[in-house]
């Protein structure tokens, strides 16, 4: 009877003991492994510190540059008219064409968009600078008188509007 107990405690001692030495095995292997990886790429605080300045940035950024001179309120072209224009313009006050008749603006039209656009912010007779407020800039003019334009059915070509747009279109040929 002891020689079989014997063999089946010496056979379950193999067996715990190979099991241990292949958790070890294992064990080790894995080490190995980190090891391996943490050479390959050490760490050397910069990915840390990229993380934490990450983690750190602002949520928002204010921005003081202004894209356009300060003091200028944005505005289209339709509230610009609305807002100055619209008192002469809409019913043809002391003689200014009328924002529709279309009779009316043709020949205004005709001396070229950069043209109206001068007058309009310099004056033309009882037309007053920037139609009397001068807190306009050129631009509310140019998209006001765009607009006006558009409401008489004259398309004017956003291109030919351009600053550096010739003041006449040349004629073809
Ligand atoms: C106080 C009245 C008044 C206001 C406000 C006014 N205008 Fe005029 N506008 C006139 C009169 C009057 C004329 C016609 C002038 C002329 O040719 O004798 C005119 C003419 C014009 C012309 C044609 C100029 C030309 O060369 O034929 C344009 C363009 C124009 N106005 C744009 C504007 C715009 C844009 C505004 C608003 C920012 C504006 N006007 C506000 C009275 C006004």
């Amino acid at each position: 009877m002891s020689s079989q107990v014997e063999k089946s405690v010496v056979v379950t001692s193999v067996t715990l003991l190979s099991a241990l030495a292949l958790v070890a095995t294992v064990l080790f292997l894995v080490g190995a492994l980190v090891g391996l990886v943490n050479s390959v790429a050490p760490d050397d605080g910069s990915r840390k510190q990229t993380v934490a300045l990450d983690r750190i940035k602002p949520v928002a950024r204010v921005s003081t540059a202004l894209p356009k001179p300060a003091g200028e309120v944005k505005m289209t072209g339709q509230e610009v008219y609305n807002k100055v224009c619209a008192a002469c313009h809409m019913a043809g006050v002391l003689g200014a064409p009328k924002v529709g008749d279309k009779a009316l603006w043709q020949p205004r039209f005709a001396q070229g968009f950069d043209t109206l656009v001068n007058h309009a912010v310099t004056g033309i007779r009882a037309m007053p600078a920037k139609g009397g407020d001068p807190s306009l800039t050129e631009t509310h003019i140019k998209d006001a008188i765009i607009y006006m334009l558009g409401e008489t059915g004259i398309k004017v070509d956003v291109a030919e509007a351009a600053p550096a747009a010739e003041a006449a279109p040349a004629a073809p040929q």
